[in-house]
């Protein structure tokens, strides 16, 4: 048995497409266990910059099968849209790369429209989604009123559910968004065209998923979005709708729990975060700015600029615990050269109490003081470096400060956006 749980220990956007193209090369199957359309996993190799929101990072290697597990909401529109760019690129040439689960929820346009539309009423106090529908299609899973991928390829189903659901939305899209209501034979005709178009990918995944682990295959789980958006142990209300933890790899993918090995935490060197929410370490001034423009700290999925801020270790330890972390990927190092000192919060202060906790009330995150320690920066460019001795003494002194401060080693460390500008210091497989 070899697994490895690759997640995100902050707000997403830590670096986990890269790492998961990355160790791919060691992989036989990648899975996508949880989210949406919400993330965006960037990959650059050979310079080119491709982007995922739903197709697993794991798609540039044409070996290898990539699933889209049941715990994810997929929206088929965008896997046909990331079909035709990597087709049409020269990736993802067999069909056979990608299995979706006939049980993974699918994205409807009510869900984008009560997404959109509930943000707007919300005003200043919204939440800051994405919009790719991910908060209704949880809920309508939950409800037991949603539509699964299998669903698109049984015509007399598909109808029945769709409309049992479409009563209860249209009153909301109509009374509560003032909106015209969505057409029943046009929803019906659109989703039975992407079930036409998807029938080569759908199909029952847990058992291939538990063949694979019991023959000895490498199966690497990619997660989505970062710990602290997790909707139980995130910075609720300000969090996706999903659980992002290890634990949900089980969940989101039909696997036992004994069967996850290895769980890397993909931590950046700093910190960012898209969207509303508390952030104690962030930098609304020009060193933020600073780490934007350097950091290229742009969201992938909406264009959004990132808020930025230092490394925070109460955070980190927070998704330590949470998801039983094993190791480290730290990624982004080579956006700190030139700025010196380097500041880590290793603590918060509350109401004059010192703690290494997340308070659980947003309220109280928004008036934590995070307490610091600083460490020397560097100067030198880290881009050319590939291996752990060729960085500069500061920067090897910074990695080892991760890893006492988490207890966890560092098993990677990314040192740029290519495959090739990586230090893998302890292979997973
Ligand atoms: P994800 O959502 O966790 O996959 O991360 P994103 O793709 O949304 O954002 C990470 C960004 O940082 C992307 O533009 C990556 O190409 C880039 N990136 C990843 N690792 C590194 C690194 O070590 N250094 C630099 N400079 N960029 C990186
Ligand atoms: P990756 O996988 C960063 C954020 C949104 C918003 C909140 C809720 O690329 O790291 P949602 O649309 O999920 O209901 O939005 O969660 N969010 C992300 N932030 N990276 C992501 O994914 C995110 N996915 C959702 O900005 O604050
Ligand atoms: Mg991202």
């Amino acid at each position: 048995m070899s697994t490895l749980v690759i997640l995100g220990t902050q707000w997403g956007d830590e670096g986990k497409g890269k790492i998961v193209d990355l160790l791919t090369s060691r992989a036989d199957v990648v899975v996508r266990f949880q989210g949406g359309a919400n993330a965006g996993h960037t990959l650059k190799v050979a310079g080119e910059q491709i982007i995922v929101h739903l197709i697993p990072s794991g798609i540039l290697y044409p070996g290898i099968t990539n699933i889209i597990a049941n715990g994810v909401v997929m929206d088929p529109a965008v896997i046909l849209e990331e079909k035709n760019e990597l087709r049409s690129r020269g990736h993802f040439l067999q069909d056979s790369q990608l299995l979706i689960s006939e049980k993974a929820q699918v994205i409807m346009p009510y869900h984008k429209l009560i997404d959109l539309g509930r943000e707007e009423l919300l005003g200043s106090s919204k939440i800051g989604t994405t919009g790719r529908g991910i908060g209704p299609a949880y809920e309508d899973k939950a409800a037991r009123i949603g539509i699964r991928a299998g669903d698109l390829l049984r015509p007399d189903w598909l109808r029945k559910r769709i409309a049992a659901a479409l009563d209860e939305k249209n009153f909301l899209i109509e009374k509560r968004f003032n909106k015209p209501p969505l057409k029943l034979d046009q929803v019906v005709d659109e989703y039975l065209n992407f079930g036409a178009q998807l029938s080569s990918h759908i199909t029952e995944t847990t058992s291939l998923i538990y063949s694979k682990i019991s023959s000895g295959s490498n199966v690497l789980f990619e997660g989505a979005q970062g710990t602290l958006l997790d909707i139980d142990h995130g910075t609720y209300p300000f969090v996706t709708s999903s659980n992002v933890v290890a634990g949900n790899a089980c969940c989101g993918s039909g696997v036992g729990p004994s069967s996850i090995e290895k769980v890397w935490g993909v931590v950046k060197a700093y910190t960012t975060r898209v969207g509303q929410g508390g952030f104690p370490t962030e930098l609304d001034n020009e060193l933020g700015e600073e780490l934007r423009s350097k950091g290229y700290e742009y969201g992938a999925t909406t264009g959004r600029p990132r808020r930025c801020g230092w490394l925070d270790m109460v955070v980190v330890n927070h998704s330590v615990r949470l998801n039983g972390l094993t190791g480290i990927a730290l990624t982004k190092m080579d956006v700190l050269t030139g700025i010196s000192p380097i500041r880590i919060a290793t603590s918060y202060e509350l109401d004059g109490k010192i703690t290494d906790r997340i308070p659980s009330n947003i309220e109280d995150l928004g008036r934590v003081i995070p307490h610091y320690r600083e460490v020397k920066g560097w100067s030198e460019p880290l881009d050319e470096c590939r291996s752990f001795d060729d960085l500069p003494k500061n920067a090897r002194d910074f990695v080892e400060t991760v890893e006492h401060l988490s207890g966890t080693p560092v098993t990677l460390v990314s040192i740029g956006p290519g495959r090739e500008q990586s230090i893998l210091r302890k292979p997973p497989f």
